[in-house]
This record gives structure tokens, sequence and C-alpha cells, in this order.
């Protein structure tokens, strides 16, 4: 396959291969091919590295990150997933990164070192009144979460409560096992979006299989 098409704001489907446009020229983050493309630089977004490329890959209709938003990512791990979004957004946008381990937040510091528009803070997305102080209540267009916790929807409504927009929107992708380990994943989708209608309209959901096992991507919006 070849040739280049921008499949959503940000993101480009360059000879197969699904891309963002490089934000710092010439330097990769977990590995992944840059290559130069009508006298840009774009890198490879690995869908089996990224469950939002995942998500793209198996066909995600919305993807509703602008430039120049402000994200707030929940489980931003080693900014594997938030280096992308943040080629999306732009230095006009910011993410604002959370994550429980201080390991995997060192490797993230050299990152947010180039990349200008990531802000890291360690901290427990479970106890956001924790962090609400530091972020001087700024309200996100968007929370993209991922972290792999027994309460994960109810991590998500805790802080869209306090940090996302009227009608914003939330990314989530869902772990069942991390759930339960013995129950139905059917099942436990099922009664997580039960919980997810109280707060969210559910926009599109997208099972993220070969990617990712037994893993659902949410796109939803406040209500
Ligand atoms: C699967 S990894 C995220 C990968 C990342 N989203 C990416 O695609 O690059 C899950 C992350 O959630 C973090 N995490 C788990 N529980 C958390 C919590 N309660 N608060 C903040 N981060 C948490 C873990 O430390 C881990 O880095």
């Amino acid at each position: 396959m070849s040739g280049f098409r921008q499949l959503f704001n940000g993101i480009f489907l360059v000879n197969g291969r699904i891309c963002t446009k490089n934000l710092v020229q010439g330097i990769n983050v977990y590995g992944e091919r840059l290559f130069s493309e009508n006298g840009s630089e774009y890198r490879e977004w690995v869908p089996f590295r990224s469950k939002l490329a995942a998500a793209v890959k198996k066909n995600l209709k919305t993807v509703p990150i602008n430039n120049a938003a402000k994200v707030l990512y929940l489980g931003i791990a080693e900014g594997t997933t938030a280096s992308h979004v943040s080629d999306i957004i732009g230095n006009d946008g910011l993410i604002v990164g959370i994550d429980i381990s201080e390991k995997t937040m060192r490797k993230l510091l050299g990152i947010c070192e180039q990349r200008k528009n990531i802000i890291p803070i360690i901290a427990d997305a479970n106890q956001p009144d924790r962090y609400v102080e530091s972020l001087e209540h700024i309200k996100f267009d968007i929370i993209f979460q991922d972290v792999s916790q027994k309460n994960q929807v109810d991590i998500l409504r805790k802080n869209a409560e306090i940090f996302l927009k009227p009608n914003g929107f939330a990314l989530l992708a869902l772990k069942a096992k991390s759930i339960s380990s013995t129950s139905n994943v059917k099942n436990i989708f099922e009664v997580q979006e039960i919980e997810l209608k109280k707060h969210f309209k559910i926009i599109e959901r997208v099972n993220l299989e070969p990617f990712e096992k037994d893993h659902m991507f949410y796109v939803l919006q406040k209500l």
C-alpha cells in the first residue's frame, strides 16, 4: 500500500502506516520509525504499542483531539501514546500527565524536556483532590485514561467532574481483567457501560483485539 492521507486532525496514513507529524525533528520516542513525506517528518504510531493507535487501526471514527487542545492524561506511563498526542495538539496545546509510578515517570521526564507541551505529575488518579490545586483549576477539553485499576470508571468520573469542560470528551481504554479476572468479559463491559452512561454519552466503542486482549476503547462525551 502506498500514498498519503489525513485520517483525523494531526493523524495521517503514510504508505499504509498510522503516523503523526513529529513535533521534535529527528528524535523518536520508543524506537518507532521516522520518515519524510511532502517535506515534513512523520513518526510511525505503532498499534501494538498504543491503545489509541490500535483503536484508529480498528476503524475508530471519532478522534476529538484538536490542535491546541488541553488534555489531562491519566496513566501517562513512559509517554508512548502521549508523545503522539503531543504531536497532534502541537506547541499551543497542553498535556498534563498523571502517573502513580515514580519509575515510569523518571523515563517520561526526558520526553518532557524535548516536548514542552507535556507536564508530568506523580499522583494517584484515584485522588484528584490531591492535584487539583497544582492544576490551578484548568478545565480540560479531553481526559485520556489508561489505568489498570478495578475502579477505572469511577476514577474517570471523579476526574471528569472536576477537570473536564462541559461537553468535553473522554477517551477511555478499559481493561476488563483489572475489573474482574473471573467474570465474563462481555458482561464486564456491559456493567461498566451502565455506570458510564450515568455521566457520559457513549459516542463510540471499539474492541482492541488483536492489539490488546480484553480491552474496549471508548469515546465519551460528558453529559
Ligand atoms: C498501561 S500503562 C499506560 C500506558 C500509556 N497510556 C501509553 O499508552 O503510553 C498504565 C499506567 O497507569 C499507571 N497507573 C496505575 N494506577 C494508577 C493510578 N491509580 N493513578 C495514576 N496512574 C496509575 C501505571 O503506573 C502505568 O504507568
